[in-house]
C-alpha cells in the first residue's frame, strides 16, 4: 500500500517538472531592451594630447558619457586597435588603457590589427593579466592553433544570453602579425563556431575588425549574426545597415567616437533596432578625473622605465626610407651664430617653447609626446630621454631642415661645400602638423608666422639689403 503510494508520488513529481520544463521551452522569456555602446580604433587615446584646443576624444571623455548613460541591460564593447602601437612604451599605456575600460564596465575588447602586432606571449599574458575581457576568435597560437584570447564571451542580459564574438580580416596592410601569430580567415572562424555559439546563446553580436564591404559580405553569408558591430572603416557612418538578418553599425576615428545601438530582443532571440546613434566625443564634455589620473600613472612609469628607444643601438640611421642619413644633430645653437635673423624668428615662435610646452604636462618623458616636441628623437644623434630637456629640445632648425653636422663643419672651416640642406614645403611641415595635433594646417596660413631665410646681405654701394 505504502509503496504504491511512493510510485504515485514519484511519478506525479515527474510529470510535474517535465510539465514545468515544457512551459518554460513554450513560453519566451519577457523581451528586454538591449543598449550595446561600442567604440573603436582608441589607438592608445588614454588622454587628448592637447596639442590644440578643440581636440575630440580620449577616454576620459568617454568615461564621462558612459557614466551618465548607465541603463540597465547595456552592452560596452570596443571592436579593436585600442593599443597605440608594439614598443615597449604602448604595452604600459595598454595596461593603463585596460584599467580604464573597466572602469568603464566594458564587457569585451575585441582584438584589431594593433594588437595583432604583439607577439603571442605578450598576447597571452594580457589575456591574463587584463581587467577586462580580451576577445578574438581568429587570432591563433600559430603553434597549437588555439585561440590566444578568448574567442568569445557570453553575458546574460535579463533572461537572455548574448555572445559577444571577436574577428579581425586578414587584410593587414603596414603592419604585421606578431611573432608567433596566425590569423584564420573570419569566415573559415565562423563557420566552425557558430552552430556552437548559436546552441549557447539567443543573441549574437559580432565585433569585426574590418571595412565596410566585408561587414554586409559577412552578414549575407551567416544569417546566425544578429548584431555586427565594425570596424576598420575610414569614416564612423550614422547609418544603420540591415542586411539578411543583421544589423550592421560601424564607427572609428582614433576614439573620437561612441557608438550606440539600441535594440529590443523577444522571441527566442528575435532582434529589432529601436534606435541608434553614433556620438561624438566633443571638446566641451569634461574628461574624466579617474582616467586622466590613470594617465598620470602612465607618464610616471614610462618616465621610470628603461624603454628600448633610450639605446641608441636600437634605433635607425635612416629614419625617412631612401634617403640616408650621413649628417648627424648638432642642435639649433650651433646654427645661431650665422643665421641671427633665422634665429631671431625662431626664438620667438612657438616652435623654441615646444620642450617646456610638454615639461608642463609632465609628458616630457612620454616618447608618444617627444617625437614631435623635439629634435631627431628616434634616430641615434637625435634627442634622448638621458638628456632630459638639456640639449636638442624644441622643434629646433634641424627638426626641419634635417641634421646639420656636415653643413656646419663644412662652413665653419670653410671646407669645399658638398653638402646642401634640401628645399622644404608644405609636407615636411606636416610629418609633425596632422590629423589630432594640429589646427588643419593651411601653409599660407602658418608659414608667414615663422618666415625665414637667407642672412640679408648687406651691399656697401647701395647702403641697403640686396635681396
Ligand atoms: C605628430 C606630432 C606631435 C605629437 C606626437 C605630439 N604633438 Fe603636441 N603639438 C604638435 C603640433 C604640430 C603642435 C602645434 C599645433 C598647432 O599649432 O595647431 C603641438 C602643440 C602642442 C600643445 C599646445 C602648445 C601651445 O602652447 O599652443 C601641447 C600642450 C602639446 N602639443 C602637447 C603634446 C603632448 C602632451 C603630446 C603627447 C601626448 C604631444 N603634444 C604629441 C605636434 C605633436
Ligand atoms: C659658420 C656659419 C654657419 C653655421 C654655423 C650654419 N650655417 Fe647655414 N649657411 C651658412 C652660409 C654661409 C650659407 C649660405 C648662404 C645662405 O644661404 O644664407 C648657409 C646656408 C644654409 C641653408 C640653405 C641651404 C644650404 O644648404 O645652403 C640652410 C637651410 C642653413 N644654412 C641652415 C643651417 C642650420 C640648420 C644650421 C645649424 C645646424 C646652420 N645652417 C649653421 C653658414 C652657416
Ligand atoms: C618636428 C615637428 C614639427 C614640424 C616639422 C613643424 N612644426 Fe610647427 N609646431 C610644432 C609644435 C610641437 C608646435 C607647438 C609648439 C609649442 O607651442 O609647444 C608647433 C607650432 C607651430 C605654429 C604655432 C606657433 C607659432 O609660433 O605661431 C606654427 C605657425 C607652426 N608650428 C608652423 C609650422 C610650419 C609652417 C612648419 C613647416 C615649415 C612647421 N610648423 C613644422 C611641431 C612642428
Ligand atoms: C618649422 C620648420 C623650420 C624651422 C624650425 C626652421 N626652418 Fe629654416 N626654413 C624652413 C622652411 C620651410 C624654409 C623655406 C623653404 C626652403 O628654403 O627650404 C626655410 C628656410 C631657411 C633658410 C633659407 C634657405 C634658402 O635656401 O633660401 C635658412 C638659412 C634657414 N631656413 C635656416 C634656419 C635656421 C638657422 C633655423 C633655426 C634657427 C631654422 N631655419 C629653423 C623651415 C624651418
Amino acid at each position: 500500500m505504502k509503496r504504491w503510494l511512493a510510485i504515485l508520488i514519484l511519478l506525479g513529481a515527474i510529470v510535474g517538472v517535465g510539465v514545468f520544463l515544457a512551459s518554460r521551452k513554450k513560453s519566451p522569456p519577457v523581451p528586454v531592451d538591449l543598449t550595446v555602446f561600442f567604440t573603436c580604433d582608441a589607438r592608445g587615446r588614454l588622454v587628448p594630447c592637447g596639442c590644440f584646443s578643440g581636440q575630440y576624444g580620449g577616454l576620459t571623455r568617454l568615461k564621462t558619457v558612459l557614466d551618465q548613460e548607465g541603463g540597465t541591460n547595456s552592452i560596452r564593447a570596443d571592436v579593436g586597435n585600442a593599443i597605440r602601437g608594439k614598443e615597449d612604451y604602448n604595452l604600459i599605456e595598454y595596461k593603463y588603457m585596460l584599467q580604464a575600460y573597466a572602469a568603464m564596465n566594458f564587457d569585451a575588447l575585441n582584438l584589431g590589427h594593433r594588437e595583432a602586432q604583439l607577439s603571442a606571449d605578450q598576447l597571452s599574458a594580457l589575456k591574463n593579466e587584463s581587467p577586462v575581457t580580451l576577445i578574438s576568435a581568429n587570432l591563433l597560437d600559430k603553434k597549437s592553433g588555439s585561440p590566444l584570447v578568448e574567442p568569445y564571451k557570453i553575458i546574460n542580459r535579463g533572461k537572455y544570453k548574448v555572445a559577444l564574438l571577436g574577428l579581425m580580416d586578414s587584410q593587414m596592410q603596414n603592419e604585421s602579425l606578431g611573432a608567433g601569430v596566425g590569423l584564420e580567415k573570419m569566415e573559415v572562424t565562423l563557420e566552425r563556431l557558430l552552430p556552437e555559439l548559436k546552441r549557447k546563446a539567443d543573441v549574437v553580436i559580432l565585433l569585426a575588425f574590418t571595412d565596410e564591404v566585408s561587414l554586409s559580405r559577412l552578414a549575407q553569408e551567416f544569417y546566425e549574426l544578429d548584431i555586427i558591430l565594425g570596424g576598420k572603416v575610414s569614416q564612423p557612418s550614422q547609418k544603420l545597415d540591415k542586411e539578411n538578418r543583421s544589423l550592421i553599425l560601424y564607427t572609428a576615428n582614433e576614439g573620437r567616437a561612441l557608438g550606440r545601438l539600441k535594440a529590443k530582443v523577444s522571441g527566442h532571440g528575435k532582434v529589432a533596432a529601436v534606435d541608434h546613434e553614433i556620438k561624438l566625443l566633443q571638446d566641451q564634455i569634461p574628461e574624466s578625473d579617474a582616467v586622466r589620473s590613470m594617465a598620470e600613472k602612465y607618464r610616471k612609469e614610462v618616465r621610470a622605465t628603461k624603454l628600448s628607444v633610450d639605446d641608441p643601438a636600437n634605433l635607425q640611421d635612416n629614419m625617412v626610407p631612401g634617403v640616408k642619413v650621413t649628417a648627424a644633430y648638432v642642435g639649433s645653437q650651433n646654427c645661431v651664430e650665422c643665421h641671427k635673423t633665422a634665429a631671431k624668428v625662431w626664438q620667438e615662435s612657438g616652435h623654441a617653447e615646444a620642450m617646456n610646452t610638454l615639461i608642463n604636462r609632465s609628458a616630457d618623458a612620454d616618447p608618444n609626446c617627444i617625437a614631435c616636441h623635439t629634435v631627431g628623437f628616434g634616430s641615434p644623434s637625435g634627442y634622448r630621454r638621458e638628456f632630459a630637456g638639456k640639449k636638442l629640445v624644441d622643434v629646433g632648425c634641424e627638426s626641419c631642415h634635417g641634421p646639420g653636422s656636415l653643413h656646419v663643419e663644412q662652413r665653419q672651416k670653410q671646407l669645399p661645400i658638398t653638402f646642401k640642406f634640401r628645399p622644404l614645403g608644405a609636407g615636411d611641415c606636416q610629418k609633425c602638423h596632422f590629423g589630432e595635433f594640429s589646427r588643419p594646417f593651411d601653409w599660407n596660413r602658418f608659414w608667414p608666422h615663422i618666415q625665414h631665410g637667407k642672412e640679408p646681405v648687406r651691399n656697401a654701394a647701395l647702403g641697403k639689403d640686396k635681396q
